[in-house]
């Protein structure tokens, strides 16, 4: 069977064997988030990490990036570090740890004092099959914008005080946004449409990640998609999205949200600008 016929669509069911009817390397990106541990309680799922990790790892494009955002529980005063075990069994299978991102909650939600401080963030971790092929970098202003550099004596680490041998450039306008970003969770309006579901990510937080690794046209999956964040924001985003969830009650939540779009056509790279 393949990929095509489950375009732009929510799918109910266990993502593992929905999976298993794609054809190898049809995803050009993943962005999910998985169960935590067994923080909250969804509707019954089973969760077989490492076979949802290797079908993964079957589907996704060479060149294709998987983001999966994730945090874990503390049991009997511990952190459970389900999180970096995961991370380490993508980089086990054969993905590349790109990049170990955080999710930092504008917002967190406060919690009882357990002689810890209070936890504001989710890790967003960035695995590639291969090289990655598509970076849309995020960029920000630089805070010394214009400064001139020029003849500006500083020290290193050595005993003396040294002149820049070479005239600096400016600083420029604009550099590369960090690897640490932050959200309001829950609060705006295109958020509050997941209501229903425990654990939406912002669709802040999906568009930033599906601009910066994919381009219009292409094929994103979410095989846990709860409330459907990911499938709407690609399609308003312009690329094509595939949705697994395995309650219905979510599943129902995601395709009221992406009912008001248009989705009869799948795009191809070229149809879209
Ligand atoms: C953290 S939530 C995802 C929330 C989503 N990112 C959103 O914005 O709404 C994880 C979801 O995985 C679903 N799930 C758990 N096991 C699954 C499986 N084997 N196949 C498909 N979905 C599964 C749960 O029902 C839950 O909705």
């Amino acid at each position: 069977m393949a990929v095509a016929e489950f375009i732009n669509k929510i799918l109910r069911g266990d993502c593992l064997e929905v999976m298993k009817k794609f054809e190898k390397g049809a995803i050009d990106m993943v962005l999910t988030s998985p169960p935590y541990d067994n923080l909250r309680n969804y509707k019954g799922y089973v969760f077989p990490f490492e076979d949802i990790a290797r079908e993964i790892y079957r589907v996704v494009k060479d060149g294709g990036v998987v983001v999966w955002v994730v945090g874990d529980a503390t049991i009997d005063g511990s952190e459970t570090g389900t999180s970096f075990k995961q991370a380490l069994f993508f980089k086990e299978i054969g993905f590349k740890l790109h990049d170990t991102m955080i999710f930092k909650k504008k917002n967190p939600i406060p919690q009882i004092y357990r002689r810890r401080y209070n936890n504001e963030f989710e890790y967003m971790f960035v695995f590639s099959k291969g090289q990655v092929a598509t970076h849309n970098p995020l960029m920000v202003d630089c805070l010394h914008a214009g400064l001139e550099l020029n003849g500006t004596t500083y020290k290193n680490y050595s005993k003396h005080e040294q002149k820049r041998a070479k005239m600096a450039k400016p600083v420029k306008d604009q550099k590369i946004k960090g690897n640490i970003w932050e959200y309001v969770v829950g609060k705006k309006l295109e958020d509050q449409e997941a209501k229903g579901h425990p654990a939406p990510f912002p669709c802040e937080l999906a568009r930033d990640h599906i601009y910066s690794w994919s381009n219009k046209g292409n094929l994103i999956l979410d095989p846990m998609c709860g409330s459907g964040t990911t499938c709407k924001v690609a399609r308003q985003l312009d690329r094509n999205f595939i949705g697994i969830e395995i309650s219905q009650e979510y599943c129902e939540i995601a395709r009221k949200r992406i009912s008001c779009l248009q989705l009869e056509l799948p795009l191809s790279r070229t149809s879209v600008q």
